[in-house]
């Protein structure tokens, strides 16, 4: 089994390039298939769940060629609909969901297996399903499948949804896209990747507006059709080499990033006593000495993103001074502390907070990845560790992070990777 081999407490210097964001390439590549010709997509990520996505669609016999590094063309325009996509690997990430909103939205029908993903707490898909009844479908989830229908055609709706969720917000986009009259989504999420989907849309022909704030109107358009669109950034592997400086105490100035959509993650690394200084599209975290304790409370964005409080905390193992961790989108996004409790962390679960008591060091030791995040966070923790740390789970971390070995070693990080 593959695993990662860390020689911890190398300061880690240099730069780093951001490459395409997963959370966002992957809602991109199913949107695709609202389109009727080929559509170029750019700056996506060379990440695992990126490669089920094309194996997902090549399954369902829709054309698709991988024509340079991040350059894919998909043909949405010659897929034939012929039964669900296959369900082994429907099952192997959660947005092979947005299919669903994809083919109900392009053909009135769909069925999908229901998603897999990280085992990060309860997933369900009820806000989804919410939008895709108010447009007028009738949806059925039985025997593991979901079932959507809408012989006469979705129409346009308001749909006020009831916790903000990034799922059903793009599921309810790529079903509106198409859809006779107007759409308008309250509550929405504002991600910046809700806005980078709403850019494909109408690049593509469509008209979505408001994506980024939390009402998005979506007014139907009578078809899609061919147009390039480059991927945005991935703020969650800018955040992890963010806060991996911090970590080691280095000097790292990560490129090809939008400041202004890593305010979150900056603001918390500076009251660590980091520097953080941005220039137009690049950010250097610099950071002397022993970083201090920080709360943090995971929020939809523009809060600090769950999906960066696993890394954050293992920083915070050795902050000096007791943090606050808490956690109010995933109820199952603790598990890395046990890990990391075996390399030093004195950590205490209180329902969905962790307390953290800052020690002077960690230790290395043999830690296994749960999910995506928490392999991140074990990453920066042998980073910072004394000694050797074998991270197993690794294809977990695939799933999300590309180039990192080599990243990391570009930056002077110690570490191999064992296949
Ligand atoms: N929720 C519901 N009902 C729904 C949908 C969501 O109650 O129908 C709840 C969830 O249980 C959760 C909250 O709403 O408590 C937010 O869930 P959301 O739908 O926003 O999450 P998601 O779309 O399933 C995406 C990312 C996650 C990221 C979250 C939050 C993808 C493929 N996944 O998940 O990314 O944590 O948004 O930002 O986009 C990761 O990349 O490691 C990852 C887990």
């Amino acid at each position: 089994m593959a695993r990662l081999v860390i020689t911890g407490g190398k300061r880690l210097s240099g730069k780093v390039s951001i490459g395409g964001r997963k959370n966002s390439a992957v809602a991109v590549m199913p949107a695709t298939l609202l389109c009727q010709e080929p559509c170029t997509l750019e700056n996506i990520p060379d990440i695992e769940d990126v490669q089920v996505y094309r194996s997902i669609l090549k399954a369902m016999g829709v054309p698709i060629s991988h024509t340079s590094e991040g350059r894919y063309t998909i043909d949405g325009g010659a897929y034939v609909p012929d039964g669900p996509p296959p369900h082994d690997l429907v099952k192997k990430m959660r947005a092979s969901y947005y299919l669903l909103g994809a083919l109900l939205g392009r053909y009135g029908r769909a069925e999908v297996a229901l998603p897999g993903g990280c085992d990060i707490g309860q997933r369900p898909i009820d806000q989804h399903l919410k939008g895709f009844r108010a447009l007028g479908a009738e949806c059925e989830v039985e025997g593991g499948t979901v079932r959507a229908l809408a012989p006469s055609g979705l129409r346009g709706a308001n749909i006020y949804l009831d916790v903000v969720s990034v799922g059903a917000t793009i599921n309810i986009m790529l079903a509106a896209a198409l859809a006779q009259g107007t759409t308008v989504i309250e509550n929405a999420a504002k991600e910046p990747h809700i806005v980078d989907l709403a850019n494909f849309i109408n690049a593509a022909g469509g008209r979505v507006t408001g994506a980024g704030t939390d009402v998005i109107r979506v007014v139907g358009a009578e078809a899609l059709y061919g147009c390039n669109h480059a991927i945005i950034f991935d703020e969650i592997q800018a955040a992890t080499y963010m806060i991996a400086a911090v970590a080691t105490r280095g000097d790292v100035v990560v490129e090809n990033v939008i400041p202004k959509h890593l305010d979150p993650i900056s603001a918390k690394l500076q009251e660590t006593g980091a520097q953080v200084l941005e220039n137009g599209d690049s950010i250097r975290v610099i950071m002397d000495g022993r970083a201090k304790a920080a709360n943090i409370k995971t929020l939809p964005y523009p809060g600090f993103p769950t999906d960066a409080q696993q890394p954050m905390s293992a920083l915070l193992s050795v902050a000096e001074g007791t943090s606050y961790v808490s956690e109010t989108i995933w109820e199952g996004r603790f598990k890395h502390f046990e890990e990391l409790r075996r390399m030093g962390t004195d950590v205490r679960i209180e329902g969905r907070t962790a307390i953290i008591e800052g020690v002077e060091e960690l230790t290395g030791a043999s830690v296994r990845a749960t999910d995506l995040r928490a392999g991140a966070a074990l990453i920066v923790a042998g980073l910072l560790a004394h000694g050797d740390t074998e991270i197993t789970g690794i294809e977990h971390i695939d799933r999300g992070y590309e180039h990192t070995t080599e990243n990391l070693q570009a930056l002077g990080a110690q570490l191999r990777r064992v296949e």
